[in-house]
């Protein structure tokens, strides 16, 4: 089998044994560890080899750290650790701005060029350029949140959740698995609380429209209905992912009592 001591026990497979030329036909079932593969040899998506432990180490494949702003994605090189960075921005996990860049309070350029005039330094060439394709898609996530009754009643959905883990789903697609702790505006297809997916545009993320990370617990506001799979959690940058505040429960609260009495059109 040679599990690399990540997997208990392994399956014959024909197909495999007639490829090998007639060698080897084990294949490993259900690695642990996040290892993956026919001898449980690589890592996991999401997760990448540390050359320092041996591949049978429990601890041979680490989580990527790909920071939530600094980086376009969550899954990082599986031989380096490398997390794919924004413009600008540098590190392992893209936490850091490069020579020439400073920080800015944008989350989708978070590293900007620092004008010529105020740096004697020489800086790398290159020209900051914004992306007008991220520029037009996200204008949503500029907008200042006042839980007003008329933006309340706006949202198809307002949920408290928090997020466990994230990965892509095909070309254009990531899926969420969520943990919905408080549903504070219902959908027309109900939501419930508990662990669900959640479906966020690809495009949303990499623009930086919505920052979501493994383990934060959010304000998600669903933005105007329509336009996706009504049976389907689909959050994208019509809508917000706030990092939650405790002190937003109770208005929250308020606005649910008052659109059970009628106040939502
Ligand atoms: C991952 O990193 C290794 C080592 O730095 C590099 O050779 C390889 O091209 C990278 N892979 C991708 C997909 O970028
Ligand atoms: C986003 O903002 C830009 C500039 O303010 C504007 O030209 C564009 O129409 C807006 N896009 C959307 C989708 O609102």
């Amino acid at each position: 089998c040679s599990c690399n001591l990540h997997a208990r026990r392994c399956r014959f497979h024909a197909e495999v044994f007639r490829l090998s030329g007639g060698r080897s036909g084990g294949v490993c079932e259900r690695c642990r560890h996040n290892t993956a593969g026919r001898h449980c040899h690589y890592c996991e998506r999401g997760y990448w080899r540390d050359p320092r432990q041996p591949l049978s180490s429990r601890r041979a494949c680490r989580a990527c750290q790909c920071h939530p702003i600094g980086a376009t994605g969550t899954q990082c090189n599986q031989t380096s650790g490398q997390c794919p960075c924004k413009p600008g921005v540098t590190g392992p996990s893209c936490d850091r701005c490069a020579p020439g860049y400073q920080q800015s309070r944008s989350i989708r350029r978070p590293c900007q060029r620092i004008p010529e005039t105020s740096s004697t330094e020489a800086t790398p060439p290159g020209v900051y350029t914004p992306d007008p394709t991220c520029q037009s898609l996200c204008n949503a996530s500029e907008a200042q949140v006042h839980m007003s009754s008329q933006q309340y009643c706006h949202q198809a959905y307002v949920l408290r959740a928090q997020v466990q883990s994230a990965e892509p789903s095909g070309p254009t697609w990531w899926r969420l698995r969520i943990r919905v702790l408080a549903v504070y505006k219902q959908r027309a297809e109900p939501l419930s609380t508990g662990v669900q997916d959640a479906w966020v545009p690809r495009a949303d993320l990499v623009c930086g429209c919505l920052t979501l990370r493994p383990g934060a617990v959010y304000l998600l506001l669903g933005g105007p209905p329509g336009g996706h799979d009504p049976t389907r959690l689909v959050l994208d940058h019509r809508g917000r992912a706030l990092p939650w505040r405790p002190q937003w429960a109770q208005t929250l609260r308020r606005r649910q009592r008052e659109e059970r009495a009628g106040s939502c059109p």
